[in-house]
């Protein structure tokens, strides 16, 4: 089967992941990548032995053959990159979120739209194993009726690591905790319990100096009737403590926790169920809060463009959570409850 060729736009923390996931999937190659540190693009380039590199990602565009690029650049930055990716006929992965504010967001599907090529939002851990038997659980309807959701990321990010770039903690491209630490607990909220109705949220910066929030707290209203709520912190003494999901329902209790929803903690359901026998080895022991899921994520984009999938996360549905954190962000700002859909 003929070779999925990827070009990656901004070598930074996260590219890391791509590469090495790219590397262990079979006719899947990385072929040319970009940054506008031309020093990283050549480093990336020597480390991985991919062919090209270039500082400019537009040249990259117009001069290499390439089927789909993995947009890892500040987050502000990734609806302008894919829309230009997509106006070449160039399939796009965005890392998450896929963008800071719906309007760029809806362009960015519509252009994909258009040109008829994909979109893919990574959400990488939707597919932890311990998530995807939670999922499962969920769609076998053993909750009964749903009550109640959680999510707490009680996570610690020094100053040093808000100062290691300029677009860190900014509104511009990146948004705070909510956005960028939390993004994808939100979006496994809304994902497992389902549509929002309307949301409330308190934010603060209280030990960083950025522009945007470290602490937060929300409440979520479920079209269902079930409440949800967020506890998100970066200023947890001394390290990463929890990145956990709860759901509770007539029926049963679940909590998938550990440091970024890797350990199963509570799985307790009134009727037995064979996948009762899969919590042991559901569990996984991540050496990082990113976790292992970009291979697997990569496998759907790869296989997907080869015709045999589905996309695992297109546009559409990385658009829900982008919409659930801004709602947060508008109740944050204005005091009052705020109903969905947004509009702009
Ligand atoms: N899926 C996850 O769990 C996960 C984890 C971390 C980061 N991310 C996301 O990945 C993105 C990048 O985060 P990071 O931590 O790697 O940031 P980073 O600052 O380490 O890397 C970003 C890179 O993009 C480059 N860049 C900026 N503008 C560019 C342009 N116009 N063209 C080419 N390159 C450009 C920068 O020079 C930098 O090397 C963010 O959107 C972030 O939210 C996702």
């Amino acid at each position: 089967m003929k070779n999925v060729k990827f070009g990656l736009i901004g070598c930074g923390r996260i590219s890391q992941k791509h590469f090495e996931a790219i590397d262990e999937i079979e006719n899947a190659e990385v072929i040319s990548c970009s940054d506008i540190i031309e020093k990283r693009a050549k480093e990336a380039a020597t480390k991985y032995g991919i062919k090209s590199y270039y500082k400019n990602y537009i040249q990259m565009l117009d001069k290499e053959e390439i089927d789909c690029v993995l947009i890892c650049t500040p987050s502000g930055l990734h609806p302008k990159i894919g829309i230009e990716a997509a106006n070449r006929k160039v399939h796009v992965v965005t890392e998450k979120p896929m963008a800071i504010d719906l309007k760029s967001a809806d362009k960015l599907v519509h252009a994909c739209d258009d040109n008829q090529v994909e979109l893919f939002v990574v959400k990488q851990n939707r597919l932890n194993p311990s998530i995807q038997l939670l999922k499962k659980a969920i769609d076998k309807n053993r909750f009964g009726r749903l009550f109640s959701a959680n999510i707490t990321v009680r996570w610690t990010r020094p100053q040093s690591y808000y100062d290691l770039a300029k677009w860190r903690g900014t509104w511009e491209f990146d948004g705070g905790a909510f956005m960028n630490q939390a993004s994808h607990y939100f979006d496994l909220i809304q994902w497992l319990m389902g549509p929002i109705e309307s949301v409330m949220a308190f934010t603060n910066t209280l030990d960083h100096s950025i522009e945007t929030e470290d602490q937060g707290a929300g409440i979520i209203h479920f079209r269902n009737g079930a409440l949800g709520t967020a506890e998100v912190s970066m200023n947890t003494y001394p390290k990463n403590l929890e990145g956990s999901i709860t759901i509770m329902g007539k029926k049963g209790t679940v909590k998938v926790g550990g440091v970024a929803v890797n350990k199963i903690e509570h799985w307790m359901f009134e009727e037995y169920d064979d996948d009762d026998k899969l919590i042991e080895q559901s569990m996984t022991n991540p050496t990082n809060v990113y976790g292992f899921g970009h291979l697997g994520f990569l496998k759907n984009v790869v296989e997907a463009l080869q015709g045999n999938a589905i996309p695992n996360t297109d546009g559409r549905d990385g658009r829900k959570s982008l919409e659930l954190i801004l709602a947060m962000y508008e109740s944050a700002k204005s005091g009052k409850k705020i109903a969905l859909p947004l509009t702009y």
